[in-house]
């Protein structure tokens, strides 16, 4: 029996990566996060590819990954918040297994990635403002997903619990 790749997708601190890891624990799969891949095979952080090529060359490196994960099958892949901006990546998302959009009020979005050092589209001076600016611009994008799941409320468990619900 195939299974298919589970992708998890949704804007930064809505908890793909530890919920990601939770679900594949539950479901005994691979569990694959691409930012991690992407800094472990570079050899750098994100924020330092940002800086030095720019966005437009990060954009290809997860492009490249997706598509090779894409080969794989039963893995749970935590994405990148920006995987959605490319047509190209949803498409593959789909037809190689199930896109599922994790969601969380922007208020819980700015408290969970406020500590975070690694996320240079908030680095600016008014990082509420552009989560609400980029959330506006991705909805169509994010929505898109065969699956939603608000995390506002739920521990990391629960998120996980109620992603192998809808996809059993
Ligand atoms: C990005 C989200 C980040 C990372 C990069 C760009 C985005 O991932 O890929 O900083 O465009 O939303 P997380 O969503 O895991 O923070």
């Amino acid at each position: 029996m195939t299974m298919k790749n589970i992708y998890l997708v949704g804007f930064m601190g809505t908890g793909k990566s530890s919920v990601g890891r939770e679900l594949a624990a539950l479901l005994r799969r691979r569990f694959v996060d691409m930012d991690e891949l992407i800094e472990f095979r570079q050899k750098r952080s994100i924020a330092d590819i940002f800086a030095k090529e720019g966005e437009a060359h990060f954009r290809r490196l997860e492009k490249e990954l997706l598509q090779e994960l894409s080969q794989d099958q039963a893995c749970v892949v935590s994405c990148g918040g920006g995987i959605v901006l490319d047509p190209a990546n949803i498409a593959l998302m789909k037809s190689s297994g199930t896109m599922v959009c994790l969601s969380a009020r922007p208020d819980v979005i700015l408290e969970r990635t406020a500590s975070s050092g690694n996320r240079p589209l908030l680095h600016v001076s008014d990082p509420a403002g552009r989560i609400a600016e980029l959330l506006a611009r991705r909805a169509p994008l994010y929505g898109q997903a065969d699956i939603c799941i608000d995390t506002t409320s739920f521990s990391i468990r629960q998120a996980a619990e109620a992603i192998s619900r809808k996809i059993a």
